[in-house]
């Protein structure tokens, strides 16, 4: 269960453990002694992992949204990587017992001895998703971040897992870096395959399509079958049950707080647009009827049909779009609440991202960092059904190998 992985509430701030072969990376931010942690199961702790657990390493940890996932899956994540510091501050609040490395993947050796567990399951990587993604098309081609997947590949052979999986935006499936990284797995021996997953379909409360690449050593890859959406399946998670339990004024804890300082201008704004849905256009409309048309950005008045989302309410009784890393921008999405007049806050983001509300980022942090590692992550249930999928045929082929 979900509890029994996050550990950590979401007023501790991130602490180190002295844990016997832990390798942490350098701490860029002071630890709170006052840092509450409940026990971890005792497994964790262990040189010598248990024979029925699978064992993986997520490279380009983010916040933790993968490992998440993968734990409740029934993985044991044994190590990470990341670079940024605020991510990385996040993960060691919820991991505290996975060794993590903060650190650029491109300078990594994995000559530690401490990168190789007993044995290696699983290797997963939410690749950066900037470089591939349509709301970058022009920075995109520079951006040295398409790159990273060569990096990931020399990962690949050092490590030599069992299986892996890539994770990015779903235009990354038909790029040339893709390509790329799918030949040099199958030159690793690798049965590669590629999906494009919709985490709506596996019980998040959002539409989120993305592209994952795995590879077997052995039999072809196994994907999930989608739990939720279909004729057979229950019915997609919506707003309204992903967001239960929450006051509809933010408390302002927990991150259940949205943007500060909001202008007089932009509350007018966000009254004029309607109720469950609505849009930038519906708005536009309401404020004109008003005489307050000056309120329109005139940049707007003219594009009818780019960024047509933007300024538009959620809907109660559907499923969110997908949060990205300024979610609680309404300018940026349809990021308004369905009845408040205010964006989502970062909590509500996180509950979307299908994060459960013990999963804790730092409260000494900016809504800006924070919000871009709930934005960025792999909701974590969506992580759950495709480490599932893979789990099952990586038992059968181990149970084989024991036998
Ligand atoms: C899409 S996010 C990963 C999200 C993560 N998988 C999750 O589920 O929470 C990509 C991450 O890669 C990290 N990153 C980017 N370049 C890196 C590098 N050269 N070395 C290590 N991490 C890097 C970014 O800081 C970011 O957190």
């Amino acid at each position: 269960m979900v509890t029994n992985f996050c550990l950590v509430y979401s007023n501790v701030v991130a602490t180190q453990l002295e844990l016997p072969g832990l390798v942490p990376g350098p701490v860029h931010l002071v630890p709170r002694a006052s840092a509450r942690l409940a026990p971890r199961p005792s497994w964790v702790h262990r040189e010598e992992l248990p024979r029925n657990r699978l064992v993986a390493i997520d490279l380009f940890a983010g916040c933790g949204g993968f490992s998440l996932g993968l734990e409740m899956a029934g993985y044991a994540v044994w190590a990470a990587c990341e670079v940024d510091p605020f991510a990385a501050y996040t993960y060691r609040c919820n991991f505290p017992h996975v060794r993590l490395f903060e650190a650029d993947i491109r300078e990594m050796t994995y000559a530690q001895t401490s990168w190789r567990p007993p044995r290696l399951d699983l290797l997963v990587a939410g690749l950066p998703c900037q470089p591939f993604s349509t709301l970058n098309r022009h920075r995109g081609a520079r951006d040295a971040r398409r790159w990273l997947g060569l990096d990931f590949l020399r990962a690949l052979d050092a490590l030599r897992p069992r299986a892996f999986v890539i994770e990015n935006v779903a235009t990354y499936a038909r790029s040339h870096e893709a390509d790329q990284l799918r030949h040099g797995a199958r030159d690793l021996g690798y049965h590669v395959g590629v999906s494009i997953l919709d985490s709506v379909d596996f019980g998040v409360a959002q539409r989120r399509r993305r592209a994952f690449l795995a590879g077997s050593l052995g039999e072809p890859v196994q994907w999930p079958l989608p739990s939720h959406g279909g004729a057979e399946e229950q019915p997609h998670i919506t707003v309204a049950q992903a967001l239960a339990g929450l006051p509809l004024i933010p408390n302002g804890h927990a991150w259940h707080s949205s943007r500060p300082k909001v202008k007089d201008s932009s509350l007018v704004r966000y009254r004029a647009v309607p109720r469950d849905g609505g849009d930038r256009f519906a708005m536009a409309a309401h404020l004109d009827a008003d005489d307050l048309g000056h309120l329109v950005p005139v940049c707007w008045r003219g594009h009818r049909r780019v960024r047509t989302d933007v300024f538009g309410r959620m809907w109660w009784d559907r499923p969110a779009p997908t949060i990205r890393t300024e979610f609680y921008k309404p300018e940026k999405g349809r990021y308004l609440h369905p009845t408040e007049d205010r964006p989502i806050t970062l909590r509500e983001g996180a509950r979307l991202q299908s994060f459960p509300d013990e999963f804790a980022f730092p409260t000494d942090m900016t809504m800006n960092q924070v919000a871009r590692q709930i934005g960025n992550a792999v909701p974590p249930l969506l992580a759950r059904a495709v480490g599932t999928a893979l789990a099952s045929a990586l038992r059968t082929r181990r149970g084989r190998a024991l036998a």
